[in-house]
Parts: structure tokens; sequence; C-alpha cells
């Protein structure tokens, strides 16, 4: 029986491995993690990340040939196939800090494979991690190996959180990279018969290892790209008039350019877009090419920027001062359909508040009050280590209070701030919570999802990002 071992058991090791074992039953998969709580929470009913059809997948094959562990070691040595899929973050000190990757996680991972192993192994980098990281890896294991052969495969990952299942099911495609030698070629076929057992051959691209590390990053970059690109145009149709939805569906019909990812709203999160844009203007500058490392830093100063002007239209629409006033937060997941809060716009939006001196009322259905007291007071960074590394109690932060519910989050409210796009929101009542709120009652929407004129009707003023401006607001400018 061919034995898979994935050191890293998070958001991308725990569904990936949990449908490898689904889709193969003649393989053994073992998930390892040195968090005892990540592992214990796999092995139980509350699992540790929230991912729809998640749940299914893990109940079908765990106990069968799915396993969670905290015995790395052991796992390792028995495998044949090793993934790597630890946290990557970004270097807060020392050579590149603040955007290269911080490899600390990958190379003890590398170190440890090299010291337990038996027999010899394929290593596959599932993590995102910078173009050339293979090629150190590499050294590592055969300065380390005792006469044991290793190959180094990259295997990045394109599943997005809230679709994980759904995207691992279904790829647009499995992307592996390997050394042009016999014996690495042999290993792509190794990793490709895997895949094959549910992924059409033709979706299984090849490719050399560089291609494959550096094709992450590009598509990651080209991802935030677009959406730093319609926010861009989102400011500029909040100046004359035009309708973001309107420009974003007129431009995403032209077939070269294609409808999806050009929702305009209060910015992009999530674990990597950031950390793999910087990581990637890193290399750039590295390889001497500081106009492309300039061009894609305009991506991640345009997300901040639309942060920031959302915050600004906060403050400057209730009379320039949110002081004191309670301000209900919807959302704070960094999208729908996922609890995860890694670099979610939310955490900048909410302390741009609060550095005004609001009150927040944050509700969202799957975030819970410990992880947003930790998200606001952990500094840049930091959240990208593993959770035991973390301070075990951050200080709250008292102007903050975390609830269960919209209508309580919004109750005696001065405004509401849509933050995550959560089908829920669509469909509230907001005739009750405009009756429970202070008045004149604001709704300040980050993913465009109310009806704008209806909540008009209403009598609530109504910011919409890209949205022709309600006349309250025309006449209180917001300067970014
Ligand atoms: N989250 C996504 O949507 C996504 C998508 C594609 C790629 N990626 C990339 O995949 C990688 C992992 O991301 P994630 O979201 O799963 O991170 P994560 O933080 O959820 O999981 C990483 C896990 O690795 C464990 N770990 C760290 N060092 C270890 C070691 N030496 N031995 C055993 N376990 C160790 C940590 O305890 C943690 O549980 C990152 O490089 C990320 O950029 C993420």
């Amino acid at each position: 029986m061919v034995k898979i071992c994935c050191i890293g058991a998070g958001y991308v090791g725990g569904p990936t491995m949990a449908v490898i074992a689904l889709k193969c039953p003649s393989i053994e998969v073992a998930v390892v993690d040195i968090s005892v709580s990540r592992i214990n929470a796999w092995n139980s009913d509350q699992l540790p990340i929230y991912e729809p059809g998640l749940d299914g997948v893990v109940k079908e094959c765990r106990g069968r040939n799915l396993f969670f562990s905290t015995d790395v070691e052991k796992h390792v040595s028995e495998a044949d196939i090793v993934f790597v899929s630890v946290n990557t973050p970004t270097k807060t000190r020392g050579l590149g800090a603040g955007k290269a990757a911080d490899l600390t996680y990958w190379e003890s991972a590398a170190r440890m494979i090299a010291d337990v192993s038996k027999s010899d192994k394929i290593v596959v980098e599932k993590s995102t991690v910078p173009v050339k990281t293979a090629e150190a890896i590499e050294k590592i294991l055969t300065h380390n190996s005792k006469g044991i052969k290793f190959q180094i495969l990259s295997n990045p990952e394109f599943l997005a959180e809230g679709t994980a299942i759904k995207d691992l099911f279904n790829p647009d495609r499995v992307l592996i990279g390997g050394r042009e030698t016999p014996e690495g070629q042999k290993a792509i076929s190794t990793l490709k018969a895997v895949y094959a057992h549910w992924v059409p051959e033709d979706r299984i691209l090849t490719t050399n290892l560089w291609s494959a590390e550096l094709s992450k990053l590009a598509a990651n970059a080209f991802l935030a790209q677009r959406i730093s690109s319609v926010n861009a145009i989102s400011a500029l149709c909040e100046a004359t008039g035009a309708n973001v939805s309107q420009v974003a569906y007129s431009v995403g019909t032209d077939s070269r350019i294609g409808p999806k990812f050009l929702n305009a709203s209060v910015g992009f999160g999530g674990s990597c877009f950031q950390k793999d844009i910087l990581n990637l203007v890193y290399i750039c500058e590295c390889n001497g090419l500081p106009e492309v490392a300039e061009y894609w830093k305009q991506v991640i100063k345009i997300n901040d920027y639309q942060k920031n002007r959302f915050v600004n239209r906060v403050v400057a629409s209730m009379f320039n001062t949110v002081s004191n006033k309670k301000i209900a937060v919807l959302g704070f997941a960094f999208k729908k359909d996922t609890g995860d809060t890694r670099e979610t716009p939310a955490i900048d939006v909410c302390k741009g508040l609060l550095g005004d001196k609001a009150r927040l009322s944050i509700y969202d259905p799957q975030v819970s009050e410990d992880q947003i007291q930790r998200d606001l007071t952990l500094s840049k960074f930091e959240w990208d280590h593993p959770t035991h590394l973390q301070p075990m109690s951050p200080t709250t932060v008292k102007q903050v209070s975390v609830v269960w519910d919209a209508y309580e989050a919004t109750k005696e409210a001065h405004a509401v701030c849509i933050l995550t796009e959560w089908d829920e929101f669509k469909t509230l009542d907001y005739q009750r919570i405009y009756d429970n709120m202070q008045k004149p009652a604001f709704i300040f929407d980050g993913r465009n999802v109310v009806d704008v004129d209806k909540l008009r009707d209403i009598g609530f003023i109504v910011f919409s990002i890209g949205k022709p401006l309600d006349p309250w607001l025309k006449d209180m400018p917001a300067v970014a």
C-alpha cells in the first residue's frame, strides 16, 4: 500500500489530504502536525476549520485510510510520499523583513524528514514558497541524507477557501513541477498517478520545478490584481456617478477578460494574496527588477487605499467623528463560507474605526469572540505562525463586543458596516434593524450585498462601494 504523510494539518493540508484519502481508498494518508489542539480537533466532531462539505469527506475516511496524528516522525519515516504544507509567513525581521517568506518552519520540516527517513522518499512542496525553495530543500535533504534518495516536487495548491472541497473534487488544473532528470520524471509520474484517480489527465500539468513554484505566486498576483483593478475603478465610479457593478459587468462580458473576480469590495484578504505578492516583489528586487517589483507592489497599495477609503467614508459621513458611537460590524471573515480571518479587511477597518474611538459590536456567523480579539491585538504578520507559538491570551479591546446575532449587533447603533458577503445579510429584516437604530441611521456596505434603493426607502443613508453616492455623502467627501 502506498503511504502518504502530510506535514501541516491546516486549511490546505487537512482538506487536500481528506480528498486524496476519499478518492484513493488504496492509499493510506496520515496528516501530522505539531499542534496538539489542531490534531485533537481533526479527530473530533468539531473540525478545526469550517469548510462546506469537509465534514462528510472526513467522516467517510477517518479511521479507514485517513489518520490525524501528532506522531510526526513515525508517519514521515513510514511514508513513500511526504507533502509539506506548513506555514510560510512573511519575515518580520532581518534580511527581507516585511516581504520575504520566512522558511523557518519549512526548513525544520526538511531537516526532520532527513533525520527520520530510512527509505527513499518523494518530498512534495504543497505550501506556497518562493521560487527556488526546492533547490534549498534539496540541499538540506541531500546533505543530511545518509545515502537515502529524495526527489523534490512542487505541487502548489490552488483551492479557494469556502469552496475548497468543490475545487479539490474538480480542479481547473493540478500542477506538478519536478527535475528534468529520469528520477525527477519518475517522481512526477508517481504523484500524477495519485491525482489520476479522479482528475482527468489533461488537467494534470507538468513543468520544471521553478515554473511550478512561480506559477502559484503569479496566479495569486493576477487574481489579487483583478480585485485591485476593479476597486480602483470603484473610487472613480463614486466620483463620477458611474455604477461599478454595471461597469464590471460590461468589462467582464469581453471573453478575453471574463466575468469572475470583478466584484468591487472593501478589499481582498485571506492568508495568501498579500503574502504571496510581497514575496513576488522581493524576488523581483533580488533579481534586479525594481520596475517589475513596483508594478506588483501597487496591487497591495490599492488594497490598503480601499480599506482606508472605506473607513474615511464612514467617519466623514457621520459628521467627521465616530467617537463613542456604536457601530455594528456584520461579518469579520475574509469572505463568506469560511471562518478564516487571516488578513481579513475587517481587521484594518475595525482598527481604523477604533482609532477614531468608535465602539464596535461585531457579528460573524463563523468567527468566535476569542479569534476577533486575537486578530485586533496581534501585530502584523504574527498571525501566520503555528498557533502554539502565538501569545496565549492577548489583551482584549474594551471598545469591542462580539455578539451572536445581527439584530443584537445593530440595536441602538448609529451605523452598520457590512464587511463580509454572507448570504444571510441579504435577507435580514432591515426595517426592524432601522427601527432599533439611532437616527440618522447609516449603512456602509463594503461588499455590495444590500438592495440600496429598498434601504433608502426605509430611511437609511446608504453607502455602497462604487455606486452612485447618496446625496448625504456628496456633501461630505472622504479623502483617503
Ligand atoms: N489557505 C489557503 O487558501 C491556501 C491555498 C493555497 C496555498 N496555501 C499555502 O499553503 C501553506 C499552508 O497554508 P494553510 O492555510 O494550510 O496554513 P495553516 O497555518 O492553516 O497550517 C499550517 C500548519 O502547519 C503546522 N506546522 C508548522 N510547522 C510544522 C512542523 N515543523 N511540523 C508539523 N507541523 C507544522 C502548523 O501547526 C499549522 O497547523 C501556506 O504556504 C499557504 O501559503 C494556502
